[in-house]
């Protein structure tokens, strides 16, 4: 008996998200999310992440009105979001009550699995999202942001597995969003966590430096039970590996996938004219499909290089380039090796790129740098030598407690805010979430509704005066 590996689909989040920056709306997503309902994905991720923001900021569409939308197409699947912990959709800590009332909504709105990860893996920054997760009969899958560094070791991985275990993780996921988990080390990293932890295990990567694919069938190997990938026109690149391909790949093996091949490929026949159109505007930039090597060479997410790349051009010291990625190691060691992640990636990036333009290291130290070491993102993996800490911030207080208890509760004053506009109650999250993208959104939707013609572009140049 060949063991049975579950898909997690993330076309409709992640791949779009990495590929088309998030911009397929809903008219692309419903013609066919009736046919991926009937594929038997283990889950489908399609909501959270970048997808909210896009749809209130780019896409005139109300995010909550997607997810009962994909809700209604898809009942027989089970329905995942990306959620980044107290940091929600967006990118401070957010107060409580947010938090609770955000996810009772994506639940009650169709959501099944939420998962949460956090960028510096504090799991007092997980700890609301899975109380309210598991209150509402959702399934919380805690993500451990995975990279490398000195402490990150394999022990250190599988130490955070159980403490997110003991705070009530359904299932694990080892989320490497930067493609920088390799197929070896993927098989020691998986058997090391399964053996420990009696939880389903998922592995999600990004193809970004070409190794994903085989990280997977590695980690199958070693145990873990499901294996993000999206359909192949918005697969590889920076996206996960193709869906029709791990469903292949595996034939022969121990283990089974075992979909539909020609339903996956009616799903792909659905898509390519997308990618196609995406790729002739530019939307996909040819770019991000090609090998990234520079993530293997230097352990950092593709993202943060060619950040670091345009940062040094604004400063016309693209000279600069070896130094400053000598320097970013540094860096993280002296900021306590945060993952490098959104927004840590930009913290330690720009930091960098401080240290060497000024001549002097922490001569300036902006706002973000100063919060990461006061402690207002939260424990970073191992603490900030005095030393350190005393160049950044003198004598300031650090915070010792979960950063959101410093929050008082935020709804009350929002739906005071938004009292002219509201239709729903879910529109106050929207609100808090993302304030002046969500009221032009709401405008445009009150144009819309008295029948007014209007376009979001328009709305924004006051030609609509509502
Ligand atoms: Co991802």
């Amino acid at each position: 008996m060949s063991k049975k590996v579950k898909i997690c689909d993330c076309t409709l989040r992640d791949g779009q998200q990495s590929l088309i920056a998030t911009r397929l709306s809903i008219k692309d997503i419903l013609p066919i999310v009736g046919k991926m309902d009937k594929v038997g994905f283990g889950a489908m991720e399609v909501w959270g992440g970048a997808t909210f923001d896009s749809c209130l900021r780019f896409l005139n569409e109300d995010p909550w009105e997607r997810l009962r939308k994909i809700r209604k197409a898809a009942p027989n699947t089970k329905l995942q979001m990306l959620l980044r912990g107290q940091n929600i959709l967006g990118y401070r800590h957010y107060a409580d009550d947010v938090v609770e009332m955000f996810v009772r909504k994506s639940i009650e709105n169709g959501i099944d699995i939420i998962r949460i990860f956090d960028a510096l893996n504090d799991p007092r920054n997980l700890e609301t999202a899975v109380k309210y997760c598991k209150q509402e009969g959702g399934h919380a899958q805690l993500a451990i942001s995975f990279t490398l560094s000195d402490v990150h070791t394999e022990e250190y991985f599988v130490n955070l597995a159980k403490q997110y275990r003991d705070i009530g993780a359904d299932s694990i996921c080892i989320k490497d969003m930067a493609g920088l988990l390799l197929p070896q080390s993927a098989y020691d990293l998986v058997k090391a966590i399964k053996s420990e932890v009696d939880l389903p295990l998922e592995v999600h990567s990004h193809y970004t430096s070409g190794v994903a694919s085989m990280t997977y069938m590695k980690a199958v190997e070693a145990g873990a039970d499901i294996i993000d990938t999206d359909m192949s026109p918005f697969a590889m690149g920076t996206s996960q590996p193709a869906t029709e391909v791990m469903n292949a790949a595996f034939k022969g093996t121990d283990y089974e996938i075992g979909l539909d091949e020609n339903l996956l490929k009616e799903i792909s026949d659905y898509f390519r004219p997308i990618r196609e159109e995406a790729l002739k505007s530019g939307l996909l930039n040819t770019k991000v499909l090609s090998v990234d090597i520079a993530t293997l060479l230097y352990q950092v997410p593709g993202g943060m290089l060619s950040n670091l790349v345009s940062q040094l051009k604004n400063a016309n010291a693209e000279d600069k380039y070896r130094e400053v990625l000598e320097e970013v190691p540094r860096v993280r060691a002296d900021l306590g090796y945060p993952p490098l992640v959104t927004p840590s990636s930009q913290i330690v990036g720009t930091q960098s790129v401080l240290n060497v333009l000024m001549g002097e290291r922490y001569k300036m130290v902006p706002k973000e740098t100063k919060e990461l070491v006061r402690g207002m993102y939260g424990r970073t993996p191992v603490p900030i030598s005095d030393e350190i800490r005393k160049k950044i911030i003198g004598d300031e207080k650090v915070v010792e407690c979960r950063p959101a208890d410093l929050l008082k509760p935020e709804l009350p004053a929002a739906e005071e805010a938004i009292k002219a506009y509201k239709e729903q109650p879910e529109d106050v999250l929207s609100y808090v979430l993302f304030p002046q993208v969500a009221e032009e959104f709401f405008k445009f939707r009150q144009a819309q509704k008295y029948g007014i013609d209007a376009n979001l572009a328009d709305v924004k140049k006051g030609v609509y005066p509502i």
